[in-house]
């Protein structure tokens, strides 16, 4: 039996999950994307679930099955992410926000498909940054949201680049993902994260996504459980 939450300690709390990577279309068949799976989204959304919670999971490009229960808005883009998790917010006490979204976008996709006899031995495409979904999202919260963002990073800085994070966004909790290690990252059964809260952080050694989702909710219940009523 798991600790605070325990099997349907989130019966009643309604939790929105974003999973997967955006794609930015370049013209009619070509995109710009990552490389996120949404296996880490989609093991958050079927923890929420087991342990009682109503769950919509806002995924992007993801080509997995959700868990019974779970509700799945299917999207492509940022600018389509950004407007499910628009409309799901407000009625939401915990957010995850797992999904990779592209920062830059091509600033002009073509409707039709580019020929490349036409674009010479060089392609230049302008990007255009795109809103921070998550820190839109933060500054509209209201008292009993609890708000999880999940920073990929690389390299020795990793848990000082996602406290940073925390602050920048104004977030409870920031899952450091450092992809650069083995068995952390992308298309991978596993991971390895550092948890950075306000209040300290917790490192979790390489485990299963589902046991690494299982340590985030128990992280969102630690806050929940300190947050004043
Ligand atoms: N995020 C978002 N909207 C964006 C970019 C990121 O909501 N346009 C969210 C991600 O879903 C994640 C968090 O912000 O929960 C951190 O994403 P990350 O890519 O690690 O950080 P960025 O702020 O985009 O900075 P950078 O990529 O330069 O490290
Ligand atoms: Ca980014």
């Amino acid at each position: 039996e798991r600790s605070a939450g325990g099997r349907a300690g989130w019966k009643g709390l309604r939790v929105l999950v974003s999973a997967g990577g955006t794609r930015e279309p370049i013209d009619a068949v070509r995109f710009v994307g990552n490389r996120s799976s949404g296996r880490m989204g989609f093991a958050l959304a079927d923890a929420a679930a087991r342990r009682g919670a109503q769950v919509t999971v806002v995924a992007a490009n993801v080509g997995l099955p959700a868990g019974s229960g779970v509700e799945v808005v299917a999207v492509e883009t940022a600018a389509q992410l950004q407007a499910a998790c628009d409309a799901h917010f407000d009625a939401c006490d915990v957010l995850l926000m797992a999904a990779a979204v592209a920062d830059f976008r091509p600033a002009e996709a073509a409707a039709h498909k580019l020929k490349k006899d036409d674009m010479g031995d060089a392609l230049t495409i302008t990007m255009q940054r795109t809103p921070d979904v998550l820190t839109g999202l933060a500054a509209r919260r209201r008292p009993g949201q609890t708000l999880v963002g999940f920073a990929a990073e690389t390299g020795e800085h990793a848990v000082d680049y996602g406290r940073r994070k925390l602050t920048a966004k104004g977030l409870d909790a920031v899952v450091v993902n450092d992809v650069g290690k083995p068995g952390a990252g992308f298309d991978v059964p596993t991971n390895e994260v550092t948890i950075v809260t306000t209040s300290g952080e917790r490192h979790v050694a390489l485990a299963s996504k589902g046991e690494i989702a299982e340590a985030v909710l128990d992280t969102v219940d630690a806050v929940r459980a300190a947050a004043p009523a």
